[in-house]
């Protein structure tokens, strides 16, 4: 374990899903790799996955929310924001929609590349920045997003099932008024109290956070995902 041991406690906890029982009730940290190494790391894909340092970080069972999630952030046209390409499912999806711009943000090398393909056989304009959305995000200019959609991955133990939660201010900053904001939720059926809680502290109001539930069929031996629907956030600015 390269990593400092992170005490789990009662808000961390909060957004563990019920199938992780085990995690729940033990010390243990199960990230063990170095966050700036992810950049480097080789990433593996086969027709139906993505594997980055044994981590399955995306899986092809998640098309169906990836739809959900493109319909939604695409809603307005504009310019959509996305940040981590993966499989590039959603991007393809985005891209279907009537868009005027579709800027990517991807952290790993080999997936950057690969959005770099795609950016150049894509339909609309579209511009990948190489690096964390932690590093990156500066160069997107504040007010001038019409949709965003978030689904990167957990890279620091206190991420888990709730990585998404760094990026709520960020989010909000972007976004144009009226502006949409989707990401992959982490949630079954309905938003905890603590994920509303960090919606509004973002700046989000209560009355514009919406949802909608996406069925979704993962394989039994799925490590992240053991239950048939997850939430689509609908967001508005
Ligand atoms: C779950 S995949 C995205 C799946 C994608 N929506 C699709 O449909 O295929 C997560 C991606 O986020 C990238 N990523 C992880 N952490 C990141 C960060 N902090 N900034 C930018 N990209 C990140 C990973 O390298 C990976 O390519």
């Amino acid at each position: 374990m390269k990593n400092k041991i992170m005490k789990k406690d009662k808000d961390f906890l909060s957004q563990i899903p019920e199938w992780e029982k085990e995690y729940k009730n033990s010390e243990d940290n199960v990230i063990d790799f170095e966050k700036n190494d992810w950049k480097t790391a080789k990433a593996s894909f086969s027709d139906h996955d993505l594997f980055i340092f044994g981590c399955a970080v995306m899986e092809d069972w998640e098309t169906p929310y990836m739809k959900d999630l493109a319909e939604i952030v695409a809603s307005r046209g504009g310019t959509v924001l996305e940040l981590g390409f993966g499989m590039g499912i959603s991007a393809k999806f985005i891209q279907n929609y009537d868009i005027k711009k579709h800027i990517i943000i991807e952290a790993n090398s080999d997936v950057a590349k690969k959005a770099r393909e795609f950016a150049k056989m894509a339909k609309h304009e579209t511009v990948v920045l190489e690096g964390f959305w932690e590093d990156m995000i500066k160069d997107v200019h504040n007010n001038s997003i019409d949709g965003i959609l978030f689904d990167t991955y957990p890279l620091a133990e206190k991420e888990l099932y709730q990585n998404h939660f760094n990026f709520f201010p960020f989010a909000f900053k972007k976004l144009k008024p009226g502006g949409i904001f989707t990401y992959y939720s982490d949630e079954v059926i309905k938003f905890s109290d603590l994920h509303l809680k960090k919606l509004q502290e973002a700046g989000f109001n209560i009355k514009n956070i919406d949802s909608k539930l996406t069925k979704v069929n993962p394989p039994l031996d799925c490590e992240y995902w053991k239950a048939s629907t997850i939430l689509s956030p609908i967001i508005r600015k």
